[in-house]
């Protein structure tokens, strides 16, 4: 009321209703990926409820592909910034929280889920907070997981990824900032290489490395396909992403806008899960009836020799993460 009454001693009377409301908070959300992913299209559909839940008082610009920064200067960027009205969010794959959380590492031990129903069981458990404690004293605060998908491997060359290590033998592969998936690849039989997403393609393209692995709709959205031979449907690990907000900005939000925003993210969030399932089934077929790189499906002994293979990685990491959290999830799981 009151801010209506002050627009209108203020703007004359003709121009009242085309003037556009100037929003009292602004959230630039900046991702990596492209904008018709199952993380692009939430970012855009949570940008509009926000608009509506809150009247335009808090309007949220997304920046997709990298525009803005990439996932891991972003998350320097959200603990710097001091600003009470501007708010960076971001949702950066959960293994690019690396060097904040040695807990959420949980999520890239190979052959943790069996697949995304597995995936939801545990981020919908009490046992997401405790992965996600203590980023708030790194000044970010975790508000929601998005899916991508269950993970394949592709490769350049004149056979798919079957057999480790044979296949894996003098390959290198790109790889997220994790250091679980360094560990698995080494496992494997290959090289790992850290890389940022928004050089990938032209690292495969350019033979700097000759394989990846990522989930289907970024595959395609970024044409990592058209460069590749073979697909392996390794469903080896989870891509998924916690969305994240600069804590100082977040707490500086008044009540009822922050109820809104939450609101507006819980939305998205069941909408993610819808865009993420549409993806993996479509996506993959869309590379597959390509002509470009071959799918082959995995038979359940192979997968075995996957899982044996990355097995030492569990090992290796189980005090980094914690055994009792580790445990947990394992129980949580049936195992
Ligand atoms: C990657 O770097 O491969 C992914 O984290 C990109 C993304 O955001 O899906």
């Amino acid at each position: 009321m009151k801010t209506l009454f002050r627009a209108l001693l203020l703007v004359p009377l003709a121009l009242a209703g085309m003037q556009a409301q100037a929003a009292d908070y602004t959230i630039k959300f900046s991702h990596v990926v492209a904008p018709g992913t199952p993380k692009g299209k939430a970012a855009v559909l949570f940008a509009d409820l926000v608009d509506k839940k809150t009247n335009g008082r808090v309007k949220v610009e997304v920046f997709p592909n990298s525009q803005l920064y990439n996932d891991n200067k972003v998350l320097e960027a959200m603990r710097l910034s001091s600003s009470k009205t501007t708010g960076l969010m971001a949702a950066p794959s959960l293994s690019k929280f690396v060097k904040f959380s040695k807990t959420l590492q949980t999520f890239d031990l190979p052959y943790l889920f069996n697949d995304i129903n597995d995936v939801h069981k545990v981020v919908d458990s009490p046992l997401m907070d405790r992965m996600a404690a203590g980023l708030d004293k790194k000044g970010l605060r975790a508000l929601t997981v998005w899916d991508n998908g269950m993970k394949v491997f592709s490769i350049k060359g004149d056979k798919p990824l079957m057999n480790p290590p044979a296949d894996f033998n003098g390959m290198k592969f790109r790889i997220q900032s994790s250091n679980i998936a360094a560990s698995m690849i080494k496992n494997l039989g290959g090289t790992p290489q850290k890389l940022p997403f928004k050089e990938v393609y032209t690292a495969l393209g350019q033979g700097v490395v000759d394989g990846q692995e990522n989930a289907w709709s970024n595959v395609y959205s970024k044409k990592f396909h058209e460069v590749q031979d073979y697909i392996s449907v390794s469903n080896h690990s989870y891509l998924g992403y916690l969305v994240v907000v600069s804590d100082e900005f977040w707490g500086n939000l008044p009540a009822d806008i922050r109820k809104q925003v939450a609101a507006a993210l819980e939305e998205a969030t069941a909408a993610n899960r819808r865009f993420a399932a549409a993806a993996d089934t479509g996506d993959r077929k869309k590379i597959e009836n390509s002509k470009y790189a071959k799918v082959v499906d995995m038979t359940n002994a192979q997968r075995a020799a996957w899982r044996k293979a990355t097995a030492p990685v569990w090992a290796e990491f189980r005090n980094e993460i914690g055994g009792d959290l580790i445990d947990d999830v394992n129980k949580l799981l049936g195992r």
